[in-house]
């Protein structure tokens, strides 16, 4: 092994490299990831001690701080309870928790309270190859960490989405405690208006994982799953909605039931999976809330706009993307089958090396253990619509892109016009560029 300073050096040289790398010379297309604005960026930094600092203690049905176990907490409290209230606000709903340092987070401690809260440990979700997430699953935290029995609602691959009618049926069958929707292949808004009324009828709480959407929900775009049915959302903080790495839980428990498993999802949340809640990223959350109340409508629509339009010109191009006939999606991400070009393992490689940035994906109609390399590939929009790509320049990027995908050019020639691209789109906007910026705008 290296000398221990050699190390140290390489760390910080890899952080740099990395920095210019992702940040300046990349088109970033993974769609579970965000772009903070640098007000937000800012602001983290100006967090510098509350980020080292603890605060322990139980919260209220409102969300506010109930009781601390340690001392030094006046404006601590007053942070955690400000974001709360911006998050309430922003989202319409009366209960928050901004405590939960990620989406995954936030999925334990609401799973695990919602059972405690209904004293059953069974809940459907949407099959791992249809889009749920790993956390939802039986082979994941769901089922390993939580040990939940996961029953899968069923899936229709020619609308890629729940199957409202059959999934009823699995629903009245199993008499879940927990009936989960959302995901991270997410074309099309899940049908939980259609399947509220069979979860009523069970006793099943409804719980919506929101981590890829968030930001179109706030931006009123995408479903609102609040006033839809669902009784809690789950969510990272970072993707569509581009605050700092963390996670929420949100829900207006206005009934014995609801209030119940905020008791619940709050017991899970502290004692039983935090200590450090990660306080400094808080003042950075309210400060994007702010950019999306001001903004998200507009980003939203954009980043919607932004993946139709590649949908179409790339289909329009010889690219099977998937739902067609549907408009290909409703949300910031598109898929796309790319078998027939040499896979997405291969494809993946190739826009890399011309600095496109995306994930090969497992498609519903892949067997599972094609993991390696599936037949797809899933397409983000929300970072190059932030950075000011608008429906030209979406073509122009589908150009690069195809160049890659049929093997038209060099990777190499078309990395210099990722770079180029990249130069011209190399600010953040729909957001402030400091601080200050965001207080004269509320001032004035
Ligand atoms: C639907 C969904 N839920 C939860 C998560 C996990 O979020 P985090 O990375 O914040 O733990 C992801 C990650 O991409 C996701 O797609």
């Amino acid at each position: 092994m290296k000398d221990f300073s050699d190390l140290v050096t390489d760390l910080i040289e890899a952080t740099r490299n990395h920095e210019q790398y992702r940040d300046q010379e990349c088109i970033n297309m993974i769609a579970s990831e965000g772009l903070k604005s640098p007000a937000v960026a800012e602001m983290l930094n100006l967090s510098h001690d509350l980020a080292s600092r603890y605060a322990e203690g139980e919260n209220d049905l409102q969300g506010h701080v109930k009781k601390r176990y340690y001392q030094g907490q006046k404006y601590m409290s007053q942070i955690e309870d400000t974001a709360t209230d911006i998050i309430k606000s922003l989202f319409r709903c009366s209960w928050a928790d901004v405590r939960l340092v990620s989406g995954t987070h936030a999925n334990l401690a609401t799973f695990k309270g919602l059972s405690l809260a209904s004293k059953n440990n069974k809940m459907v979700v949407t099959p791992l190859s249809c889009g749920a997430h790993i956390s939802h699953d039986y082979t994941g935290l769901a089922g390993n960490v939580l040990g939940l029995d996961n029953i899968n609602h069923v899936y229709n691959i020619d609308e890629f989405n729940i199957d409202p009618e059959k999934s009823a049926y699995v629903i009245r069958a199993a008499k879940p405690g927990i009936v989960t929707f959302g995901g991270s292949l997410f074309l099309f808004p899940h049908p939980i208006k259609e399947l509220k009324e069979v979860c009523d009828e069970v006793g099943a709480y409804v719980a919506y994982d929101a981590s890829h959407v968030l930001g179109l929900i706030a931006g009123g775009e995408f479903q609102d799953p609040l006033r839809e049915g669902a009784d809690f959302i789950t969510s990272s903080t970072h993707k569509t909605f581009p605050g700092p790495q963390g996670g929420v839980i949100m829900g207006s428990p206005t009934t014995p039931a609801l209030e119940k498993a905020v008791k619940k999802i709050q017991f899970a949340v502290f004692p039983l999976s935090a200590s450090s809640t990660h306080l400094g990223r808080l003042p950075a959350l309210g400060v994007a809330a702010l950019e999306m109340k001001l903004f998200g409508a507009e980003l939203a629509r954009q980043i919607v706009k932004n993946a139709q339009t590649a949908g179409q010109y790339l289909c329009e191009n010889g690219v099977k993307v998937l739902a067609e006939k549907k408009g290909f999606t409703r949300s910031h991400q598109i898929a796309v089958d790319i078998r027939s070009f040499g896979g997405g393992k291969k494809i993946a490689k190739d826009l890399e090396d011309a600095n496109i940035i995306l994930n090969k994906n497992l498609l519903p109609y892949d067997d599972q253990s094609d993991k390696d390399d599936p037949s797809g590939l899933r397409i983000g929009f929300q970072d190059i619509t932030r950075r000011g790509l608008r429906e030209g320049d979406i073509k122009h990027l589908c150009d690069l892109m195809l160049d890659v995908i049929k093997g038209k050019r060099k990777l190499a020639e078309v990395k210099e016009d990722v770079l180029a691209l990249k130069k011209e789109f190399c600010g953040v906007k729909y957001g402030f560029q400091n601080v200050e910026e965001a207080l004269n705008y509320i001032k004035h």
